[in-house]
């Protein structure tokens, strides 16, 4: 069966719709979705409630030997995260959970103890894989990869609708402003900054809906793969 597994790995900056898109293609493929940003959340997460300063690989390091994170899928097949027991899926998706994740993902000691976590899923599924250095460093041999992009504004305005439609009252200023803050934080950073590898498509979403992006992307996923 392994000769057989698939990898499709995507990377790209925050609002671009990689989940969205990557849970969508993963379901129309029948490949399993592992959200890595959901991982680094979950440091972040760890992070905050300890009160430990997330810049700080001083502070965190000591910090991940006595953290339990696993994740796994509920019968609707959805990842779910789990923190030292307690499923903390919705407690990560706040703009402050976004901003530690960032922090801590800058951090090399946070990127070796989540890289065999990551690696796994690849080794006994056929994966499509979402974060940002999925085809650079987690699964260099992918046999797909994908830079999903879009400009910063069309990601805030999606981000904003999010974000509204959960009752937070961000403005747009306020996401395009975290967008670019956090892009910076992510591009910038020494330890496998976001960038597309040499070898992966780029597809830029900033003019397609949501349904003309997903398609897309199983089109390109068929092809290489040969699935029909
Ligand atoms: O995809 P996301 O917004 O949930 O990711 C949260 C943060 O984690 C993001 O700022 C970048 C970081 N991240 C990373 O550095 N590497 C990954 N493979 C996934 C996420």
């Amino acid at each position: 069966m392994s000769s057989k597994l698939c990898a499709v790995a995507i990377d790209g900056p925050s609002g671009a719709g990689k989940s969205t898109i990557a849970r969508a293609v993963a379901a129309r493929c029948g490949f399993v979705y592992v959200d890595t940003g959901a991982i680094y959340r979950t440091v972040g997460l760890a992070v905050r409630r300890a009160g430990a300063d997330p810049h700080d690989a001083s502070a965190v390091g000591p910090l991940l030997p006595g953290l339990d994170i696993r994740f796994d899928y509920g019968s609707d097949g959805q990842q779910r995260m789990k923190l030292n027991g307690e499923d903390v899926s919705e407690a990560i998706r706040t703009p402050e959970g976004s901003m530690y994740a960032s922090a801590v993902a800058t951090l090399p000691v946070v990127r070796a103890y989540l890289l065999d976590m990551q690696r796994d899923m690849a080794k006994t599924h056929s994966v499509v894989m979402d974060g940002r250095d999925i085809g650079t460093v987690v699964l260099p041999d992918a046999g797909l990869k994908i830079f999903l992009t879009a400009s910063a504004e069309a990601r805030a305005k999606r981000r904003l609708l999010e974000l509204n439609a959960k009752g937070d009252g961000s403005t747009f200023d306020d996401v395009l402003a975290d967008m670019i803050r956090r892009d910076a934080q992510d591009s910038n950073r020494a330890a496998a900054p976001l960038k597309a590898a040499d070898d992966a498509v780029t597809v830029d979403t900033s003019d397609m809906t949501l349904e003309e992006s997903i398609e897309h992307v199983c089109a390109l996923v068929r092809e290489r793969f040969g699935i029909a």
